[in-house]
């Protein structure tokens, strides 16, 4: 066996936490070194009267920076282009994202280019980066991608209408700078489709072949708050609650940043590419139709994820047990009222096979605890249609 097939790893990065610390995100462009800063965000950010509080902070360090907000849900590589294009232009030295997945998987995209060159598709994959890229700091406003702890980056590849998924321990933001309060502005449907998101990162770093013991308890803590506090904190978005899922969603996205993730993810990038679905809702509707078939590989960790979830499991067999995972999944979904099935999201059964040939040949299809012939991913689609 090679001696890197039994080594494993974990990284995360500096991580400033709490109420109020998006007035310490100055500070930490500064001491990246940062003169010129490109902010990466979008308009909806921007409105909510985030930014303005950012700019005060980067003010009172006297930084100088450029605004990039031309970002969408599901970012496009051309989006990603256009900001590495200011950032060359302005002469810029550190990469700050205020936002969602999206700004901050803009923001690496954005690094990658502006030091490695060349297009991002020549990235997609593991590993594709060789030269060092600007410092990110990410100030994360929603609780769900875990982007500014990963390192992954999707990006909608607008030519082939599909999402490519860039995997490098270079793309690991320097500092993430994580205020809760910042939730306070996000709607509530919002709220429960990143909070599914982070679910099913927890779910899939747990189980994921690449899992470990440095991985395990955060992923496990990260069920336990989710289950705790993400239908009271759509409902009444209390500042304790958006502080458990800011927790739930750090530790579930250091958790699948080192484990990597599984089918869900794999089944869930082909809607965004097609159909520009919001990636939190795809996981929500295929988490139930993969964990069914997840279960056999993996009796006793999807017990463990049931019992995380608040059910108990006293007196069951382990197959009851893993099997009783998917009865709080549901109930969870129903509480948020969330969308069950792909039709209700748009999605035609014509372009099933095309997406599960995409699905199959997803990087996060590698670490799923079994394997799926094409015919097993198009009866997933299929079954939750
Ligand atoms: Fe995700």
């Amino acid at each position: 066996m090679n001696l890197d097939d039994q080594l494993l790893k974990f990284e995360v990065p500096e991580i400033i936490y709490g109420l109020g610390a998006l007035s310490k995100i100055g500070h930490c462009a500064k001491r990246l070194g940062g003169e010129k800063l490109l902010l990466v965000t979008d308009p909806g950010i921007i409105a909510s009267g985030w930014i303005d509080e950012t700019l005060k902070y980067l003010r009172q360090e006297d930084l100088n920076f450029f605004i990039y907000d031309n970002v969408v849900t599901n970012p496009r590589d051309f989006q990603v282009e256009m900001g590495a294009k200011l950032y060359l232009q302005k002469g810029c030295d550190v990469i700050v994202a205020v936002g969602g997945g999206s700004p901050i998987d803009t923001a690496k995209g954005i690094a990658i280019l502006v030091s490695n060159y060349g297009s991002l598709s020549e990235y997609e994959g593991c590993n594709k980066i060789t030269q060092p890229i600007p410092p990110i700091v990410c100030v994360p406003t929603t609780a769900g991608t875990g982007a500014d702890v990963t390192q992954f980056a999707v990006i909608t590849n607008t030519r082939k209408r599909m999402k490519m998924t860039i995997l490098s321990r270079a793309i690991t933001p320097d500092i993430s700078v994580v205020d809760p309060y910042l939730l306070k502005t996000k709607p509530a449907d919002l709220i429960a489709a990143t909070g599914m998101d982070a679910l099913t990162h927890a779910f899939e770093a747990y189980v994921s072949s690449l899992s470990w013991s440095m991985t395990d308890p955060h992923a496990i803590h990260a069920v336990e708050l989710i289950a705790r506090h993400l239908t009271s904190a759509v409902r009444s978005k209390d500042i304790s609650d958006l502080e458990g899922m800011s927790v739930a969603c750090l530790e579930a996205g250091i958790a699948f940043s080192n484990a990597i993730l599984g089918a869900v993810h794999a089944l869930a990038h082909p809607l965004g590419g097609f159909y520009d679905t919001h990636h939190g809702v795809a996981n929500a509707v295929l988490l139930p139709a993969v964990v069914k078939r997840n279960i056999n590989h993996s009796v006793e960790k999807y017990a463990r994820l049931a019992r995380a979830m608040g059910c108990d499991t006293t007196g069951m067999t382990p197959d009851q047990a893993a099997r009783s995972v998917l009865i709080m999944i549901d109930l969870m979904i129903d509480q948020l009222g969330l969308p069950k099935k792909l039709s209700d999201l748009g999605v035609s059964r014509e372009d099933i096979p095309a997406m599960a040939e995409l699905a199959r040949a997803d990087i996060c299809m590698l670490t799923n605890p079994c394997t799926y012939e094409i015919s097993e991913i198009i009866d997933i689609y299929q079954e939750v249609w």
